[in-house]
């Protein structure tokens, strides 16, 4: 299996285990405020939670401060979107509402979206360490854990955070002297770079409860 492309065989519930859910709750500072793809049996317990069949996250407003995401790995023919939809808003959200977001998503160096969406535009990327990350499956992690190897890929200016945080997960790397790089250029001429990375519009915290 090819993480991010031979996807239809993922199941499509795979939720965060609580390491995972405690660690991004320190990075964010103690609060989720956004988990835009959410499943009854999640541990996440961010402040927003979209479900469906009641609201589509990709549908619906990304203006929180701090976002996690553990996307749906397949394709939704339903609804015509892939992992790809998912990380471009999570670029979208931090260079347009300077949100801090958090991805859990396959590794899956040689895709186009890990090209747009990663590469060049992300913060830092915490390669992890699992052999099989044990995803709560039907609210256990009883399971042999999924075959494939995984990242948790930063947007947000707390870098040093990220990484205090997440070296005992694995191998974190810190992305910003890609920032506004031809990445990958003599491999692939025609990929142009969707966002430049102009510096993110920072954002007060306070008040944005408020929101909800
Ligand atoms: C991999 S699970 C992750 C659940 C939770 N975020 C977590 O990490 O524990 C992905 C969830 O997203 C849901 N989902 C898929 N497409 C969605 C959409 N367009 N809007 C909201 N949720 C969606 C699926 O039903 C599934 O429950």
């Amino acid at each position: 299996m090819t993480a991010g492309r031979s996807i239809n065989s993922i199941r499509q519930t795979w939720c965060t285990p609580p390491k995972y859910v405690r660690a991004v709750r320190k990075v964010f500072g103690g609060t989720i405020a956004l988990d835009p793809c959410s499943d009854p049996q999640s541990v996440v317990g961010a402040e927003v939670e979209y479900q469906l069949p009641h609201c589509d996250g990709l549908r619906s407003s990304w203006d929180y401060p701090t976002i996690y995401v553990n996307p749906p790995y397949g394709a939704d023919r339903q609804r015509g979107t892939t992992i790809k939809d998912w990380l471009r808003r999570c670029a979208r959200a931090r260079e347009e509402n300077g949100s801090e977001v958090l991805a859990l998503v396959p590794v899956a160096t040689n895709t186009k979206h890990w090209k747009d969406y990663v590469f060049g535009v992300a913060d830092a990327i915490a390669f992890l360490y699992d052999t099989r990350l044990k995803f709560l499956v039907n609210g256990t992690d009883g399971g042999k854990g999924a075959p494939m190897s995984c990242a948790m890929i930063y947007w947000g200016e707390h870098i040093e955070r990220f990484e205090d945080i997440f070296l005992p997960f694995g191998a974190v790397v810190d992305l910003r002297r890609l920032h506004g790089k031809a990445v990958g250029m003599a491999h692939d001429g025609a990929q142009s770079l969707l966002f430049p990375h102009p510096p993110p519009k920072t954002r007060k915290l306070s008040g944005r409860r408020a929101r909800r």
